[in-house]
């Protein structure tokens, strides 16, 4: 195996969605499911040919935010199989040269977790300080203002011990207490035990919230807030999330990545006004930026232009240091698919994008076939988030739609006639089987793209350099012992793009988003790309 910083991609399954195995043929996918799919990952002829894969929690849960509210964190829950299928699942994807990446939920547990239900016995219990509990104000009302992001306040009141205890998302899912050594000690613990394992990577959830003011300070209101916006934004998160404390926090975690050799943690952690792009990079590097990284899901909410994207990556680039990696995010469980958002034709030029882009790329599952956002009926719906807060576009199940597989009833998902969620209806039409057997597929591209990170190394650790950003066109460059150009055409018109004078090379494309028929045609000083083309010439 190489090492993490030579992987080309890591692809995020969400395992309730993408293979249900015979032996359970539940309708819900599992660890099974997944190691019967590992060949289309990697190893095969078919194969994508990606290096890494995470998975969304897989330990026991009762499930209310589908595994992001653990009761247990060193086992399986029963729904996706045994610790048994989990040894399996990571023997063979390391058998496959596939490196497995866990997600790990730091900031709450489940209200089913041996601890806080120990907590909950009594004010004096040992586990009280685990979690956050405080008494109401005078009045009767939670101590302070704070909101939860699935809607309502942040604090719930505990009947039996008459105290108020925080959540930041479900009432289900209790904050942990951070600033106790024992929680430190334990989550260490945790880490320790799949690690030790032999599991690749992390990725840390939600870890915005692990930081909050020690005072508890309300919340500002924000001005900025109207009517029929997600009502979380009705204030600014300026004490309940990101204090000082953070880092240090952080720090334990990547100590014990430090134990092994070769791991790695991503932390979820969004921008925001009050957290920008340079905050978090600065963040990244006061922890362990060779261990470390964020992903950066900024394309998950820009417009789609030359400009905007132009912008997003040059700032990004521009503070990221030497030693730390980008981790660029397009697409994940939380957000409407990539597809959807764009357009097809814009996910296919974004695919070039992004797997040209400098460090490791992250996709989510069925990105790679242009899978779009299911239609959830109102009885059909699963998320917490959307039953909470109705009819505002915020829900997620749309993006959680099991992964298609071939035009087989239920997509191949599943030998029962139902899942979990509904199979998209336009599975006939688009299905891995059938993308295999097109030269000129999204998933064809994919493999092409994978497959050049694989044998020019100069695109995931090479210089980035901007070339040129118009209203329709961004153009860059990746150099070092190789040298690539990347041409991308935002508008929906052809473009003439004249290469820069100092090229002094005859360049050739090596992919292109579209029309695949351009591959190995030569290019000298100006090249021709039609609407939302995107082309890698390699000089
Ligand atoms: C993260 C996860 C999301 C989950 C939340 C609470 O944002 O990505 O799916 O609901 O944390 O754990």
């Amino acid at each position: 195996m190489d090492n993490w910083r030579d992987v080309n991609g890591i692809m995020q399954i969400y395992p309730r969605s993408y293979q249900d195995s015979s032996a359970s043929n539940d309708g819900v996918g599992d660890l099974r499911g997944i190691i019967s799919r590992l060949g289309y990952l990697k190893g095969e002829k078919d194969s994508l040919g990606i290096d890494a894969i995470w998975l969304s929690p897989i330990f026991t849960s009762p499930m209310h935010d589908f595994g992001y509210d653990v009761s247990d964190y060193k086992e399986i829950d029963p729904l996706f199989g045994t610790m048994q299928d989990f040894d399996d699942l990571l023997r063979e994807a390391h058998a496959r040269d596939i490196r497995v990446m866990l997600d790990f939920v730091p900031n709450h547990t489940s209200s089913e977790h041996q601890w806080f239900i120990e907590a909950c016995k009594s004010r004096t219990n040992p586990y009280r300080d685990y979690y956050i509990f405080r008494d109401a104000r005078p009045d009767g009302s939670p101590p302070n203002n704070w909101l939860s992001v699935f809607g309502g306040s942040a604090w719930q009141w505990h009947e039996q011990t008459k105290q108020y205890y925080l959540h930041s998302f479900l009432s289900q899912q209790p904050d942990l207490n951070w600033q106790n050594t024992a929680v430190q000690q334990a989550m260490a613990d945790v880490l320790r035990f799949w690690f030790g394992k032999g599991v690749d990577g992390i990725r840390a959830d939600a870890i915005r919230w692990m930081g909050k003011n020690i005072d508890l300070l309300d919340d500002p209101i924000n001005s900025a807030f109207t009517a029929g916006q997600d009502p979380y934004h009705a204030v600014e998160h300026r004490y309940s999330r990101f204090s000082p404390e953070l880092n240090g926090y952080l720090k334990i975690m990547t100590d014990v990545a430090r134990e092994h050799d070769d791991k790695i943690l991503i932390f979820e952690d969004h921008l925001d006004s009050l957290s920008p792009v340079e905050s978090q990079i600065r963040r990244i590097n006061s922890i362990d930026p060779e261990v470390a990284g964020a992903f950066n899901f900024e394309a998950m909410h820009r417009q789609f232009s030359a400009r905007s994207f132009s912008e997003m990556i040059n700032r990004y680039q521009a503070y990221l240091p030497a030693q730390a990696r980008a981790f660029y995010c397009f697409s994940n469980h939380d957000e409407s698919r990539l597809a959807s958002r764009f357009g097809e034709k814009q996910a296919r030029m974004l695919a070039v994008l992004q797997l040209t882009l400098p460090g490791t790329p992250v996709l989510y599952y069925g990105q790679e076939i242009g899978m779009r956002d299911g239609v959830i009926s109102p009885e059909e719906v699963q998320d917490p988030f959307e039953k909470r807060v109705p009819n505002k576009g915020l829900g997620r199940d749309p993006a959680r739609t099991p992964m298609q597989w071939s035009d087989e009833p239920m997509a191949g998902f599943t030998k029962l006639n139902r899942s979990w969620l509904p199979v998209n209806s336009d599975y006939v039409a688009n299905n891995v089987r059938l993308q295999q057997h097109s030269n000129n597929s999204l998933l064809s591209l994919h493999k092409t793209l994978f497959n050049l990170r694989k044998q020019h190394h100069v695109l995931l650790h090479g210089e980035f350099k901007h070339l040129q950003t118009t209203s329709d066109i961004f153009m860059f460059e990746r150099k070092g012992e190789e040298r690539f150009i990347v041409v991308c055409n935002f508008s929906e018109q052809t473009a003439h793009v004249l290469l820069p004078h100092n090229l002094d090379c005859e360049a050739h494309v090596v992919a292109a988003a579209h029309n695949a028929a351009m591959v190995g045609e030569k290019v000298r000083d100006s090249v021709t790309l039609e609407a939302l083309e995107a082309l890698v010439l390699a000089c």
